[in-house]
């Protein structure tokens, strides 16, 4: 519809400069230049690298987007950047480049959190998001389980991980197993060849007296670790696809019995799950029959709405417009450790920083 908002997301956070551009909850643009390949020989994100790479990636990658939406800069009704969480350098490129355009246009600006946007970018696919929902977010940063009554301005924190984060898991045994970086999708693909209960791997937190909703990786890395050095000092060859699906297993059984257990609790009878580990298969199948068995619906945006994009701020930041919310300052800054219960950075309310900022940028 013309009266929805439209909004163009940028998306910096990690290694992914994301652009995307939505009407509403409609999906226009979805363009991505990823640094990942000159991540790949350090086996993991090298924030430097991945700044530069943004800072040659942005201009391209916003004239992609705005040619793929078939839209002109100046129909824009706002532009949504991630504020936080990521590499504070990477973060930077994005505000840095948002406020450009912005300022330039003369469009508002709208600071958004990262991990709300991973909820948000459901919207593009299932309609507009139930309230409450409970979301399980799971990436190479985070792995979470957050509350949202409402997406643009309360997001409970459940439980996280107390170590690593899942897909932190995934690419950290897939490097002891020689098979690169990112991990996840090359250690699906063997998965699915492999017999998950073949090797009996620890679940992380889930004894009697544990924290119900928080999580735990880093137990069953080292004994997939120590598994897999047995095997070698043995003189044994390691089946590679038997410990990519037992480990694999181990990760999802817990993900999906925590969620579903913190729905059941909260009575919330609405699941999604976001991040680059939701692209999981074994994840999203266990994730459908345990819901279906609780009765909840379960809700998992296509795999590539699910690792780090720009259409998923865009959602969010038209979000924002939609429900009237206010938009950030010209002095908006990156906050590497924004918490998950400020789905936006608004501008400050206190009239003398609202008087200082406006008179430095428009006098
Ligand atoms: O959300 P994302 O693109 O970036 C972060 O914010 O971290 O997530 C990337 C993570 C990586 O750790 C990658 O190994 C993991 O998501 N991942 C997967 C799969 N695809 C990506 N993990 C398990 N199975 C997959 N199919
Ligand atoms: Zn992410």
């Amino acid at each position: 519809m013309a009266d929805e908002p439209l909004v163009l997301g940028i998306e910096t956070s990690c290694d992914e400069t994301g652009v995307g551009i939505v009407r509403g909850t409609t999906l226009l643009a979805d363009a991505v230049a990823s640094s990942v390949d000159e991540h790949a020989r350090f086996g993991g994100v090298v924030p430097e690298v991945a700044s530069r790479a943004h800072l040659e990636a942005m201009v391209p990658t916003v004239d992609r987007a705005l040619k793929e939406a078939g839209v002109s800069a100046k129909d824009l009704d706002g532009i949504a950047v991630t504020a936080g969480p990521g590499l504070a350098g990477a973060l930077l490129v994005g505000v840095s480049a948002a406020k450009a355009y912005a300022y330039a246009l003369g469009k508002p600006l709208y600071g958004v959190n990262h991990l709300a946007s991973h909820i948000c970018v459901d919207q593009l696919e299932h309609g507009a998001l139930p309230e409450p929902t409970m979301a399980l977010l799971v990436s190479g940063g985070h792995s979470s389980l957050l509350l949202s009554t409402d997406i643009t301005s309360d997001v409970r924190p459940m439980g996280s991980t107390i170590d690593d984060a899942a897909g932190e898991a995934f690419d950290k045994i897939a490097r002891v197993l020689n098979l690169g970086f990112p991990g996840g999708p090359v250690i699906d693909r063997y998965a699915r060849e492999g017999d998950p209960e073949a090797i009996a791997f620890p679940r992380g937190l889930t004894g009697p007296r544990d924290p119900l909703y928080d999580f735990s990786f880093s137990g069953l890395k080292t004994a997939v670790a120590r598994w897999i050095e047995a095997k070698r000092a043995a003189g044994e060859e390691v089946p590679v696809r038997d410990v990519a699906a037992s480990f694999q297993e181990a990760v999802v059984d817990v993900l999906t019995r925590k969620a579903v257990r913190a729905c059941k609790d909260q009575g919330v009878d609405h699941l999604m799950i976001g991040g680059g580990v939701a692209a999981n298969s074994r994840l999203r199948v266990l994730a459908q029959e345990r819901c279906e068995a609780a009765g909840i619906r379960l809700r998992v945006p296509r795999p590539k709405l699910c690792t780090d994009n720009g259409a998923m701020v865009a959602a969010l930041g038209a979000e924002m417009v939609t429900r009237g919310r206010p938009a950030s300052s010209w002095d908006l800054s990156a906050d590497s450790s924004l918490p998950v219960t400020d789905p936006h950075v608004p501008a400050p309310t206190h009239d003398h920083v609202h008087e200082v900022s406006g008179e430095n940028l428009y006098s």
